[in-house]
């Protein structure tokens, strides 16, 4: 029988530098949209996928996201003897329901080496890798939408969309056949080609259920793109044995890395909660655009 997937692991030691100065001192995933951390978004997501066991690869600085996940007893305290259950329970929700381990990624290497990290401690079995910067809103989370094709596949999967042609330098781009209305076999992959190079417009989202064999193939491709070792030529390399699949998600997705794409995300989910949205929605409409 497949086991079913229990961890996540979260790259998080960029140095994040798209969104200097505010990320001198803070990490970038602990910038809030709205009122949570970006990191908290995909963490929630893979908890609503059914995954707990997070990992999180950092860098230096960013132990304000380890302070974040873990309890808050003087704060707990506080908001317990003022009567203040509403904030409890938020400060709660999270740290409640992730058992988060953390391991350093102490050379900014990239996307491939932070992955390859993790390895000890995911060990021996499939898994999946959130890019916290892309945050995406569905009504099945992303997750586990890619969890149900590598359930039917048993073989590893990445979530995709569709791009314009511009924009393929910003992305891992496959080649693929497509299999069913929002399935695909991956024939090939390439990290940020340059506008016209692409085999395709399917771009990587930051959603990735792999087996453990992508470990061996990260531990064997040299620098790539940007002369770092990226995720994507890890999984090129594993295309030589391994069928890999890609899925169309359901969704809207967010690059919360990006200032437009943060910009666009924070107004977005402030526009969908109930508490917020009606007196923003207002106050957005009566803005002299
Ligand atoms: C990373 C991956 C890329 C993927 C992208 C999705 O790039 O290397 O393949 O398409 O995430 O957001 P980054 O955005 O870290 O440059």
């Amino acid at each position: 029988m497949l086991e079913s997937v229990r961890k996540a692991v979260f790259p998080a030691a960029g140095l994040g530098t798209r969104f200097l100065p505010a990320t001198k001192s803070l990490p970038k995933e602990m910038l809030p949209l709205v009122d949570k951390p970006i990191i908290q978004y995909g963490v929630e997501e893979a908890v609503g996928s059914g995954i707990g066991d997070i990992v999180i690869v950092t860098g230096r600085g960013k132990s304000a996201i380890e302070d974040h996940f873990d309890v808050s007893f003087e704060l707990e305290y506080l908001l317990e003897a003022r009567g203040q259950k509403a904030l409890l329970e938020a400060v709660r929700a999270i740290s409640d329901k992730v058992n988060v381990a953390y391991i350093r990624q102490s050379q900014a290497l990239g996307l491939g080496h932070a992955v390859l990290r993790s390895r000890d401690l995911v060990g021996d079995e499939a898994f999946a890798v959130v890019l916290a910067d892309d945050v995406i809103v569905a009504p099945t989370p992303c997750l586990a939408q890619l969890l149900a094709i590598h359930r039917t596949f048993r073989a590893p999967v990445m979530a995709v969309m569709e791009v314009p042609p511009e924009q393929s330098p910003a992305y891992g781009m496959v080649q693929a056949e497509q299999l069913s209305e929002r399935v695909f076999r991956v024939r090939d992959l390439v990290e940020k080609p340059k506008a016209g190079d692409s085999p395709s417009n399917l771009a990587i989202i930051g959603r990735y259920v792999l087996t453990p064999r992508i470990f061996d193939s990260l531990a064997c491709v040299g620098p790539g793109a940007g002369s770092e070792i990226q995720l994507t030529d890890g999984l090129k390399h594993m295309l030589r044995e391994t069928p890999l699949y890609a899925y169309k998600f359901e969704g809207t997705r967010y690059d919360a890395g990006d200032k437009l794409g943060f910009l666009k995300a924070t107004v977005e989910l402030a526009l969908r909660r109930p508490d917020l949205g009606p007196g923003f929605r207002d106050y957005l409409r009566a803005l002299p655009l």
